[in-house]
């Protein structure tokens, strides 16, 4: 199937050659104003100024269908690399309690937390919970999301780790867009092991992970690396081990605590150290610099009350910077990508092309997606937002809350 796009108001973030961006690249966000894109296949195979093309009917794109943008701007579709997405019910009950001012053991000891999700995901079958992250992939997908990472992690035990990373397989047969998955067995100790947390590693390490590697459930593997959950020699033990089986790093670091796991994700080649919402001189150090990606997660900072990432050290430190939703029914539940953008820039003080680039570009690098997804360039997915009518890239974080999505085209598709 080969479309030529018309009439394009602003072709966002077009790139002839790419790379993970840091520091001061991560504000260059190149546009065409007036712009044609060409697709073939799904994929994109040329792109540039509508004068360039005048006569449509007579030159290469005759045989094209067109498809008029109708003075909408174009960008890549957002690559969210850090969701839970895969979960068994919300947990607005807790969300209420925090309001009422209880605090997070409290709130744990009646029962919430993540081990009230993995009560649920005890309590609900396989089929249960695709038709549950079908539905939210599908909600997520209009909202512009084109590339999606879910972790397992509300199991803890063999059986419905297996079941979550399942699910994930099954949802990456369903869907249209690219989809990976981290196991994160390692995100609390379960109610059986709560004085045995050696107990636990051993089962994750000599149990979860051969049934996992023998079923190529996961692409990688995370821990929450924080205090009271996973200290930094469990974590690296535990993703020593994932390394074994192929498994690349993705480490949940620096939550509520400067505990070392983003010096430790450096050390290990992690693809990723994520949160990174309490950072220390020698955390952003490590990132500096580093193919590790820092990858920020903002809304879970807003849901929890917490102070923000400091995005304006970290690209100052020469850090690359990824932005990620971080959907999960506990401290952010909400996988809207817009939203991860707009906050990005009024909460971290980001400048929108840099939330831009580090929730499309640098979001495909810390999912493994880099060459084919996160930018308009010859080659790549057409996974693109068509927005309404906007008077500039610059309104679509500052309107925030606004749906200013048109239409998603996934593969050369409209959804
Ligand atoms: O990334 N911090 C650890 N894990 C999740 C929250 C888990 C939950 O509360 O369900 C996170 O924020
Ligand atoms: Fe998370």
């Amino acid at each position: 199937m080969k479309c030529l796009i018309t009439n394009i108001a602003q072709l966002i973030n077009t790139r002839t050659s790419v790379k993970l961006l840091r520091g001061k690249d991560l504000a260059e966000l190149p546009i065409i104003d007036d712009a044609f894109l060409a697709l073939e296949n799904g994929i994109i195979k040329d792109f540039g100024r509508m004068d360039q093309i005048s006569n449509i009917k007579d030159d290469l794109y005759a045989n094209f269908d067109i498809v008029d943008a109708q003075r909408a701007t174009i960008l890549p579709t957002w690559c969210d690399s850090h969701t839970h997405l895969v979960f068994a019910a919300s947990r607005e009950d807790e969300f209420v309690d925090k309001i009422k001012g209880l605090t997070y053991a409290e709130i744990a000891a009646k029962g919430g937390g993540i081990l009230n999700s993995a009560k649920k995901i005890a309590n609900t079958t396989e089929e249960e919970l695709f038709e549950l992250g079908k539905n939210r992939l599908n909600a997520l997908m209009q909202l512009g999301t084109g590339a999606i990472e879910i972790k397992s992690g509300y199991g803890l035990d063999t059986e419905n780790e297996l079941k979550m990373l399942r699910v994930i397989k099954k949802l990456k047969a369903y869907s249209p867009i690219p989809i990976k998955a981290s196991f994160l067995g390692a995100h609390t100790y379960p109610i059986a092991f709560k004085d045995n947390h050696e107990g636990y590693i051993q089962l994750i390490i000599n149990e979860m992970l051969p049934a996992i590697a023998n079923e190529q459930l996961a692409d990688y593997i995370d821990v929450f690396c924080e205090e009271g959950f996973f200290s930094v020699e469990e974590t690296e033990r535990i993703c020593n081990a994932g390394k074994q089986y192929g498994l690349i790093p993705k480490i949940h670091a620096n939550q509520l605590h400067a505990s070392g796991g983003v010096e430790l994700g450096v050390k290990l080649g992690a693809l990723s150290v994520d949160h990174l919402e309490t950072m220390d001189d020698a955390a952003i150090q490590a990132l500096s610099g580093s193919e590790t990606i820092g990858t920020l997660l903002p809304t879970a900072a807003f849901f929890l009350r917490m102070p923000f990432q400091p995005a304006r050290q970290l690209i100052d430190a020469n850090a690359a910077l990824a932005i990620a939703s971080d959907f999960n029914p506990g401290s952010s539940p909400s996988g809207n990508m817009n939203f991860v953008v707009s906050i990005s820039c009024i909460q971290m003080k980001m400048l929108p092309a840099e939330a831009i680039n580090a929730a499309s570009i640098n979001g495909a690098y810390a999912m493994g997606v880099g060459d084919e997804l996160g930018s308009i360039t010859v080659g790549k997915k057409a996974n693109l937002i068509f927005t309404k009518p906007i008077p500039s890239i610059n309104y679509l974080p500052y309107a925030f809350g606004s749906n200013l999505i048109d239409k998603v085209m996934i593969n050369g598709v409209f959804i």
